[in-house]
């Protein structure tokens, strides 16, 4: 289902526009991403919905300040997160994604979805039920919400996010029967890529904005990578793709 290597927009395309908004997503897809990563909150209300934003407050990243887990679906619209654009809705990302899906019934880049914020874990596995023709990767660095996701949901792929080195990834993949092991850069030595790839998980590297440092964790056998600069990257592939191919 995936490409040999996988292209992820982090953020959708994070250094060319405001991070976590439909503008910055569909730069990602316009550039040729086979698969776009967000993050996700829980809103107040009563109402299990969800909002797509990295931080836990909207101080970096908006006009507003204040914890996410206070806002309410309401005010999303009102606030800007860059260059007039909203906080998205998973919802609304999920319809933009179905813009660039060449049959309705399927196929279409794939999301996937880091579980940021706590108890995001039901109302992920609520959407994705909503939405049975997207393809999605559900990841998070907090294993325990993927445990919590996988008793909701038995088939969505799920990937375990380590910012450091834990030498019981094994047990932790193998009882979530995660699908990829998502590893920060820093720790995505050679040797650990080919361990866990070697144990049958994709491994997808975050975050890696520079076509050298790409090349090297695809030679290592990484899946992919996860970049704020798709461009570069969809360059550097396009240019490999060019070098391999019979004059
Ligand atoms: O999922 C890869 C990456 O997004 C994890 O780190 O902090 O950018 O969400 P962060
Ligand atoms: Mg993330």
């Amino acid at each position: 289902m995936l490409p040999p290597f996988t292209v992820i927009g982090h953020r959708g395309a994070a250094g060319l526009a405001p991070e976590n908004t439909l503008l910055s997503f569909r730069t990602a897809l316009e550039l040729g991403c086979p698969m776009l990563e967000l993050d996700v909150y829980r809103l107040a209300g009563a109402a299990p919905a969800l909002c797509v934003i990295h931080d836990e407050t909207l101080d970096r990243t908006t006009n507003r300040s204040g914890p996410v887990a206070e806002l309410s679906a309401e005010l999303l619209t009102r606030i800007d997160a860059g260059q007039g654009q909203a906080i998205p809705t998973l919802h609304q990302v999920i319809e933009l994604l179905n813009d660039f899906r060449p049959h309705p019934q399927g196929g279409g880049p794939l999301l996937n979805i880091e579980l940021k914020g706590p108890e995001t874990a039901a109302p992920v596995a609520a959407t994705l039920r909503q939405h049975p023709d997207l393809a999605a990767l559900v990841s998070s660095f907090d294993h325990s919400q993927l445990t919590d996701f996988r008793r909701l949901d038995s088939t969505t792929p799920v990937a375990p996010l380590y910012s450091r080195w834990r030498k019981n990834w094994p047990s932790t993949a193998a009882q979530l029967g995660a699908a990829a092991v998502n590893l920060a850069v820093r720790i995505a030595r050679p040797e650990r890529i080919r361990a866990i790839a070697a144990e049958g998980y994709n491994v997808f590297v975050y975050t890696v904005n520079d076509p050298a440092t790409a090349r090297q964790l695809h030679d290592a056998g990484a899946s992919g990578i996860f970049t704020d600069r798709p461009d570069l990257m969809q360059r550097w592939l396009g240019a490999t793709a060019a070098r391999s191919a019979p004059c």
